[in-house]
């Protein structure tokens, strides 16, 4: 594996790549990295001639509460992954050369960016969304690969490619989960154990709302009440939103159905969780 550090090199293996009709999977990261991301990785193994993944921990959609410093970045460990995985570059550029001093463009989803995960987070998908057309551009992918556990970004980044016109075809991998359910994240080391215990609640309360609602109560109200009164007993979970959507532009459905996708965002101690389940 060959790691890139700046603009021009990668933008150099991407021309020469598509010059000799080599097609390429891309897989944007931001490191500390597991189970999850080497699905990606697969994926994009399985479908391309080459394979390009970015370590970029993205200063842009963090806002200035959130956990930018502390995110973890074990890049020698990445590495060793990345290497097990044969993936073929590796591109790592530092926050000076994406974000120069007069850096003032940006992509911004009116509606898809407010909502959910946006209202929690202003500013975060409009960041993240940046970050991933520059990193587009830069290496020119015929294939780009997203997790299913973002769906909300998924949704965005698909909206983007199809608004702004982008030759990339958008392919989104179902959530990797351990043993007992817990969707893999990288944030999930900064849980005690007694935390990561009870946000095995999350996923058992998307599986009782899917019960619910392929056991015909589709009123998404008392789908909605279900999943809170659930979730009530574990004290270390603090619910931010739980909300049942249709999949493709996220907004809420009245009466939930076999394509809906519920979605919830839940802090277990000071560390935000989201996971998703499609009915
Ligand atoms: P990051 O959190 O590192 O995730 C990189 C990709 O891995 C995303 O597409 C995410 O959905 C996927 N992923 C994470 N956990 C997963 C899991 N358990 N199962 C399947 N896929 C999983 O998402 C980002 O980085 C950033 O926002 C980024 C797109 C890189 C832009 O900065």
């Amino acid at each position: 594996m060959k790691t890139v550090f700046s603009l021009e090199p990668i933008r150099k293996i991407s021309s020469e790549l598509r010059k000799n009709g080599r097609t390429i999977g891309f897989i944007p990261t931001m490191g500390a990295l597991h189970q999850g991301h080497l699905k990606l990785v697969k994926e994009s193994k399985n479908k391309n001639d080459v394979t390009i993944v970015s370590i970029f921990v993205n200063p842009a959609q963090f806002s200035p509460t959130e956990d930018l410093d502390k995110y973890p970045r074990p890049f020698e460990q990445d590495k060793k992954l990345l290497e097990q995985g044969k993936v073929d570059y590796l591109f790592f550029p530092n926050a000076k050369i994406m974000y120069p001093n007069d850096f003032q463009t940006y992509v911004t989803s009116n509606k898809l960016g407010n909502i959910l995960e946006g209202k929690s987070r202003p500013g975060h998908f409009s960041g993240m969304a940046t970050v991933v057309l520059k990193l587009f551009n830069l290496v020119q992918p015929t294939n780009a690969y997203f997790g299913q556990k973002d769906f909300q970004q998924s949704v965005v980044v698909k909206h983007m490619v199809s608004d702004l016109n982008l030759p990339i075809n958008v392919n989104v991998v179902p959530t990797v989960r351990d043993k007992e359910g817990l969707a893999l994240s990288s944030r999930n080391i900064f849980l005690s154990s007694q935390e990561r215990l009870q946000a095995l609640s999350l996923y058992q309360s998307l599986l009782l709302g899917k019960k619910l609602i392929s056991e015909e109560n589709k009123n998404v109200q008392m789908i909605k009440t279900a999943i809170k009164n659930y979730l009530q007993e574990y004290k270390l979970i603090c619910l931010d939103y739980i909300e049942i959507c249709n999949p493709k532009n996220l907004s809420p459905v009245k009466i939930a159905t076999n394509k809906s996708v519920i979605l919830i965002a839940a802090y277990a101690g000071k560390t935000r969780l989201i996971d998703n389940i499609i009915i």
